[in-house]
Parts: C-alpha cells; sequence; structure tokens
C-alpha cells in the first residue's frame, strides 16, 4: 500500500485533497490528516475517536473481529499461561522477552524500590476511614512527583526508566496501604524474599501479629489477571496517560490521571459493578429480569462486563478467565459459588437473546475477573484497585514510548463550536 492516498473531498467549496495512507505491520491504515486544516481549513469529527488512530506504536495489537490480543506480537493466551507478570512487564516495557539474567535483574530492581517513604503514610492517614481505596490511589499516586523529584527531567530516557520503575514496584505498596486504612489495620512492609504478586498478597492480609503465608494458587490466579490486565492499546485511561503526559507533566501525575480515567464504571470500574450488578440479581431466576432492563432503552441499566469498544467477538482475556475460572474456585475450595453459577447463566441467556448478538455484545475481561477476585478474598472496592496496579505497566510503557517518539507533541483536539456568536456585553441593570 506504499505511496497509496485517499481523496477528500471539501462539498462546501468543491475542491479535493489528497492524504497519505500510513500502514502499520498489521491491522488496517490510516488516512494521515494531520495536514487537512492546513489544506482545506476543515476539522474531522469523531466522538469517543470510532476511527481515529492517536499514535503509532508497537506495544499492543487488537483485533476487535477475531478476538486477536497480542502483546509485543505475543498471544495473550501463551503469556498468561507461561509468563510470569515481571516478565509481561519487562517485555512490554523493552519490546523483547527478557533472558534470565535479565529477569532476574528486572525482579531486583521492582523488588528494591517497593518500600514508600514514610512520609507518604501520612497522606493515606489523612483519608477519612471510609474513603474508597480508587480515591487515596489517584491522591497517593499523584503525590509521589513530591516525594521522588531527583528524576522528573521527562526528556531524560534514564529518568523515565527510573519512575517507570517506582511506579510498577510502588503500585502494590500503595494499593495495599489503602486498603489496610480502609479497615484500620497497621500498613505491612513489603517483602524482598516475594515474588511481586505473593508479596503484593502478603501487604494486603498479613498482620504485624500474625504472618500469612501467601497460597501458590492464590498467587498464581494473581498473576493471571494481572497478565490480563497488563495492557490494552489506546484504552481511555492509557490515551489519558498519554494525552497528559504529551504536555511534558511529570510521569506520576500522569498515571494519577490514568487512574482516575480508569475507575469509570465503563471502563476499569466494571470489575467492581460486575459483582453488584450479580449480587443485586441475587437468584437465576431474577436473569431475565434484568435481561429486559439492559435491552430497555428507558432503563439506564446496562449488563455490566459485557460489550467492548473494540471486540465484536469473545474477548480474548474473558475466555482465559473463564476457563480458569472453574479450576480456582475449585482450587480455593469455593467451588459452589453461587455468583460464579448466575453468571454463567446469565451469559448463556444474553448469548442467545437477539439484542445481544446483533450488536455484537459479548462478555469482556471484567465478567469474571470480580468472581476470582472475590475468591482470593479481595473486597469488592479493591477491585478496580487491582486493575490499575495491573495496567501500570502499560501506562509507564505508553508514556515511555510516547516520549521517545520524535513526532511526539502536545494532545491539543479541536471542537465543532455549536455556542453563540459573538455579541455585545449587556451591563447588569440592563439583562
Ligand atoms: N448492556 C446493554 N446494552 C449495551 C451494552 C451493555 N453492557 N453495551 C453496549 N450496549 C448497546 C448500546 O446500548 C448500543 O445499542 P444501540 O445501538 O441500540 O444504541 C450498542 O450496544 C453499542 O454500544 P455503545 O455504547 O455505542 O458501544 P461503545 O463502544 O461506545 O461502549 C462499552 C463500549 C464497553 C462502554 C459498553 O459496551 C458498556 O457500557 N459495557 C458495560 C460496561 C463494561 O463492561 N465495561 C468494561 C469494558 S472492558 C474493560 C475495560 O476496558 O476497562
Amino acid at each position: 500500500m506504499a505511496n497509496e492516498t485517499t481523496t477528500i473531498i471539501n462539498n462546501a467549496n468543491g475542491e479535493s485533497y489528497e492524504f497519505p495512507l500510513r500502514e502499520g505491520t498489521i491491522g488496517p491504515a490510516a488516512v494521515d490528516i494531520s495536514s487537512l486544516y492546513k489544506e482545506a481549513g476543515i476539522f474531522t469529527y469523531d466522538p469517543g475517536f470510532m476511527s481515529t488512530a492517536s499514535c503509532h506504536s508497537a506495544i499492543t495489537y487488537i483485533d476487535g473481529e477475531q478476538g486477536v490480543l497480542l502483546y509485543r506480537g505475543y498471544p495473550i493466551e501463551q503469556l498468561a499461561t507461561k509468563a510470569s507478570f515481571l516478565e509481561v512487564a519487562y517485555l512490554l516495557l523493552y519490546g523483547e522477552l527478557p533472558d534470565e539474567q535479565s529477569l532476574v535483574g528486572f525482579e531486583t530492581i521492582i523488588t528494591r524500590h517497593t518500600m514508600l517513604n514514610e512520609n507518604l503514610k501520612n497522606f493515606l492517614d489523612g483519608f477519612h476511614y471510609d474513603a474508597h481505596p480508587m480515591a487515596m490511589l489517584v491522591g497517593v499516586v499523584g503525590s509521589l512527583s513530591a516525594f521522588y523529584h531527583d528524576s522528573l527531567s521527562v526528556n531524560e530516557p534514564r529518568h523515565r526508566e527510573i519512575s517507570a520503575h517506582r511506579l510498577i514496584a510502588k503500585l502494590p505498596t500503595i494499593a495495599a496501604a489503602a486498603y489496610k486504612h480502609s479497615i484500620g489495620e497497621p500498613i505491612m512492609y513489603p517483602r524482598n524474599d516475594l515474588r511481586y504478586c505473593a508479596n503484593f498478597l502478603h501487604m494486603m492480609f498479613a498482620t504485624p501479629c500474625e504472618d500469612y503465608k501467601p497460597g501458590l494458587i492464590a498467587e498464581k490466579a494473581m498473576n493471571l489477571l494481572f497478565i490480563l490486565h497488563a495492557d490494552h492499546e489506546q484504552n481511555a485511561s492509557t490515551s489519558t496517560v498519554r494525552l497528559a503526559g504529551s504536555s511534558g507533566a511529570n510521569p506520576f501525575a500522569c498515571v494519577a490521571a490514568g487512574i482516575a480515567s480508569l475507575w469509570g464504571p465503563a471502563h476499569g470500574g466494571a470489575n467492581e459493578a460486575v459483582l453488584d450488578m450479580l449480587v443485586e440479581i441475587g437468584d437465576v431466576k431474577n436473569v431475565q429480569r434484568y435481561i429486559e432492563k439492559a435491552k430497555d432503552k428507558d432503563d439506564p441499566f446496562r449488563l455490566m462486563g459485557f460489550g467492548h469498544r473494540v471486540y465484536k467477538n469473545y474477548d480474548p482475556r474473558a475466555k482465559i478467565i473463564r476457563e480458569v475460572c472453574h479450576q480456582v474456585l475449585e482450587e480455593l475450595a469455593d467451588a459452589d459459588n453461587p455468583l460464579f453459577d448466575l453468571a454463567m447463566r446469565l451469559e448463556e441467556i444474553a448469548l442467545s437473546d437477539d439484542y445481544f448478538v446483533e450488536r455484537k455484545l459479548y462478555p469482556n475481561v471484567d465478567f469474571y475477573s470480580g468472581i476470582i477476585y472475590r475468591a482470593l478474598g479481595i473486597p469488592r472496592n479493591m477491585f478496580t484497585v487491582m486493575f490499575a496496579v495491573a495496567r501500570t505497566v502499560g501506562w509507564v510503557s505508553h508514556w515511555m514510548e510516547m516520549l521517545s517518539d520524535s513526532n511526539n507533541r502536545i494532545g491539543r483536539p479541536r471542537q465543532i463550536y455549536c455556542g453563540p456568536t459573538q455579541r455585545d456585553y449587556v451591563p447588569i441593570s440592563k439583562r
């Protein structure tokens, strides 16, 4: 397709303009309309970015029609069953799978950065006891820039790398601390002898008066969920991180912005919303009523965990989770989990309903992830926090990629102005 162009005709003046087609390694080509306004004096309009590629990226590829997800070219199914979360983190950050020595080096760096500055604990103490852990996460991650300003020169590649390592390492510590605060228990320090997920479980569930031995099944399940959540191309939170970072803002501020975006129920907040929904449905006999509510355009209710902007086929991550869900619940002695049975029944009914079939609405990654987190003893309000911990790897990978791209410039969309045309100020006595 090299040298191919697309013609855009401006019906207002009858003139036509040629624009180059840009091609990646796989996936649809994109019309490069960056000079459209300069040449033709018109904008493009694409709310929700339905047809807009915002950047070049070599990190993650999705084929929504076929249900394919690749991290740096590797199928998610292979990584999910064979790799560790930090191995995947290295892959996303640096572009290649690490050899043994590089992996050990990376694990050591991440492990050595897991502690928080002691004064950061004061931030957590300032939150009310019933603050949502996502609220604490947004605030505390944003405040990291006030503590680690020794490496905030975003134009300096080594500084970017140090900040990326700090974020990946400290997110679990902050997340677990937010949880401990919400239940009134003392914060647990990280343990350097434990792997990433086992250490997270330790910080969540150990107390100073009682040791906690993270179980292998729980660690494996968390490792899998973290890999599945690690990156997902230019989703809302990643695009938020990129947009914030395009102004040269520091990475802690950018990731805090990403966490805020993830929190919404249409995005990462869906895993918490799915569990709320399943509890509300309560019994298989109520499923049909909720399906009808989801189809009713006058009812704001949506089937949470269903549908996806890109996947018009089964979300490959949901397929993996669904398969391991049984196994994990059995191993964790939670096999007759009524919510899992309810979720399966809901899925079955929805997938045979014309409304969902016609719109290609399939279960997404969040439909089953909450059920596993719940079986691991993680409370509902922590589900999106878990997602944020895993997605931090994707956010920092995209942020690093963007800043090393010579085409990077500040993100600045335009608008179709629909307000009043110019008018004169009227003194208050005359209004
Ligand atoms: N329940 C009922 N109807 C739905 C649903 C749903 N979950 N999702 C989409 N629809 C309908 C929607 O009403 C519309 O119907 P119509 O064409 O008659 O107006 C059609 O399907 C297309 O939906 P859309 O809202 O235009 O699609 P979108 O690409 O803008 O939204 C979505 C995608 C994920 C926000 C949406 O499917 C949704 O709200 N799902 C529930 C929330 C959810 O599970 N989010 C997690 C996404 S995966 C993890 C992540 O990205 O963080």
